[in-house]
């Protein structure tokens, strides 16, 4: 009689088809078809690398089978298949398997070797409430350009309201958007990933709306759909998603945030946060904003007015014409005096979203500022990171 295994699945209802999983699995144990994202269970180790790149949490399944499903059988999924009943006393090694996955889990969620981890006061955030087979149906309050179409940046803020239906979002969580019609193969699309960029009460106080920041790419499906909406549209949403790029519910906690571009979105909801919980008190925020100019950095306008005692705002332009180019990396070294002092704080958090290119430079940044005062920076990053006040979100 065969053993039963614990086999590791993804939910093919939520996953939004990134790879980020597949492309951090060291062993190539995951696959993907034009439907689904699969793992292949004879090569799975439970490394739990997957783990913390997903985006949505529909990497976290897993079910206790006698027979493994083939790669086949989840390439057909359209849903994840309930437990299977096993027969009595056939768990016994499932079980022990059970506790040694949780604690795989756990450490791979905690953010040993290096892996990203919730501020320990942050709230306990609701995920995968909706996904593509239930989604909810939010109604379009607002659809307001933020930037001048300069160039290509065309950056819209969207409100949506999900009137009575429940959808809990925190600070730097995101959401999905499904938008209509069907893939080349009939099939629903997927949906697109979007950083809310409002805070937990809603773009407006205490009712039950959230806004996105969305660039319109030329060629992308979702962002044109979703920059062209109008008010009175109806939108299926997923979500809420992210557990991880939080901010701590701390007032003392101190918060360096760097972006570009429409990154700036959960910033936007952590100042947001703060001005509506600390009223006039210091707000401890500190941030490095880039942009190509001032015309194409969303909410430059309400952004210049956020007072300096909560915000301490750092605006850099990389394309104003006679102006020398410059990168949030560069300003971080203008400022390095200021930057130092926060990295040797207990209290500061730090959260890094927008362009993937930026990491690097900002990685070099604070590698130079930190070997300026005597730390190695990978250290003092490492030690930021297992105690959930290092974040970064790129694209
Ligand atoms: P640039 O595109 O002039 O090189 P976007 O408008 O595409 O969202 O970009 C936001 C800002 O991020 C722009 O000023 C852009 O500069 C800048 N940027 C591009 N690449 C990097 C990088 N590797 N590091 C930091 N900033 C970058």
């Amino acid at each position: 009689m065969t053993q039963p295994i614990k086999q590791h699945l993804i939910d093919p209802e939520i996953c939004i088809r990134c790879y980020s999983c597949e492309m951090a699995c060291p062993i190539g144990a995951i696959d993907h078809d034009d439907n689904n994202v699969v793992v292949d269970a004879s090569k799975c180790d439970f490394c739990m690398s997957c783990i913390p790149v997903c985006p949505t949490g529909s990497i976290d399944e897993w079910r206790v089978v006698n027979e493994p499903y083939s790669m086949d059988d989840q390439f057909g999924f359209e849903e994840l298949p309930a437990q299977e009943e096993l027969a009595e006393g056939d768990t016994g090694d499932a079980e022990a398997l059970d506790d040694a996955v949780a604690a795989l889990l756990a450490e791979a969620h905690d953010g040993a070797g290096g892996k990203s981890k919730a501020p320990a006061s942050a709230a306990k955030p609701a995920i995968n409430l909706y996904n593509l087979g239930n989604p909810i149906v939010a109604t379009v309050q607002g659809n307001y350009q933020l930037t001048h179409q300069a160039g290509d940046s065309d950056v819209h803020h969207i409100i949506l309201n999900f009137e009575g239906k429940p959808f809990p979002v925190l600070e730097g969580q995101s959401l999905g958007i499904i938008p209509p019609g069907a893939d080349a193969d009939g099939k629903p699309h997927l949906p697109r990933l979007y950083s809310v960029s409002s805070p937990r009460d809603g773009e407006r106080a205490n009712y039950n709306n959230v806004s996105l920041t969305i660039k319109r790419d030329k060629n992308g499906l979702c962002s044109n759909y979703v920059c062209d909406l109008k008010q009175g549209d109806k939108v299926n949403v997923t979500g809420p998603f992210g557990a991880t790029f939080l901010m701590p519910d701390d007032p003392a906690a101190r918060l360096l945030m760097i972006c570009t571009g429409t990154g700036s979105a959960p910033m936007r909801a952590f100042t947001l946060r703060r001005q509506r919980t600390l009223g006039g008190k210091s707000g401890g925020m500190t941030m490095f904003f880039g942009a190509r100019t001032p015309q194409s950095l969303p909410y430059f306008g309400p952004l210049n007015k956020v007072p300096d005692s909560l915000l301490r705002k750092h605006l850099v332009f990389s394309r104003v014409p006679g102006a020398p180019k410059e990168y949030v990396q560069d300003r971080l070294i203008v400022e390095q005096d200021a930057v130092a002092e926060l990295l040797l704080d207990p209290q500061t958090h730090i959260y890094i979203c927008g362009l993937r290119g930026m990491e690097e430079g900002v990685e070099k940044a604070f590698t130079n500022i930190a070997e300026s005062i005597g730390q190695p920076w990978q250290s003092l990053r490492d030690t930021m990171r297992e105690e959930g006040r290092y974040h970064v979100e790129t694209y």
